[in-house]
């Protein structure tokens, strides 16, 4: 299968913050922001993949920086390595004051997604060619991240045959 550039299934997601997507404090919720960024990861995977893909697994999402109402949200996804069947996607989050312009990094996150078939059964992927010093950083650091989830996986499995 021939390569694909990440900058093919790259995603940026516009949003404004809305009275509904607040909590008593006029800051976006934390899972309006995760279903953000679900759906902004989603789209990269099957731009990629040309495939229907679902979330296997969400890394850990930190918050830095509460976002306000009426603030823009702006949702940045790419994939930075795809393996057999899956594929790791970076996103990482914005909050930009729309009356100055000014943007702050304000969250960050890594999901795995899969491509499947119409029976749930996964599908290849084509690979990632990095095609740049920065592609190529998150590339090889996705591999680690990939052997850190997998140690995880099996570290639980066998805790539970004991
Ligand atoms: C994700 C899913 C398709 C994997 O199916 P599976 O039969 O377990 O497939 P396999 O064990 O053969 O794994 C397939 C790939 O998924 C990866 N994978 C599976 N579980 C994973 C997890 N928890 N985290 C990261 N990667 C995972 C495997 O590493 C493998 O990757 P590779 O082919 O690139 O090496 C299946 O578990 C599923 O459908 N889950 C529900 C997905 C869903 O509904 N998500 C929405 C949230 S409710």
């Amino acid at each position: 299968m021939n390569g694909k550039l990440p900058s093919e299934s790259y995603v940026i997601m516009t949003n404004l913050v809305l009275p509904n997507d607040t909590n008593q404090l006029g800051n976006l919720l934390g899972g309006r922001l995760m279903h953000w960024i679900d759906i902004a990861a989603a789209l990269a995977a099957m731009r990629h993949s040309s495939k229907v893909c679902v979330t296997a697994s969400v890394d850990v999402i930190n918050f830095f920086e509460p976002i306000k109402l009426g603030h823009v949200v702006k949702v940045l996804a790419t994939v930075n390595r795809a393996f057999s069947t899956s594929m790791e996607i970076g996103v990482k989050v914005y909050r930009e004051d729309p009356l100055n312009g000014v943007e702050v990094h304000s969250s960050s996150a890594y999901l795995t997604f899969v491509a499947i078939d119409q029976y749930g059964k996964p599908l290849s992927v084509p690979p990632i060619t990095p095609n740049s010093a920065e592609e190529l950083r998150r590339f090889e650091e996705a591999a680690i991240r990939r052997a850190q989830r997998l140690q995880n996986r099996e570290l639980m499995k066998a805790n539970r045959s004991k």
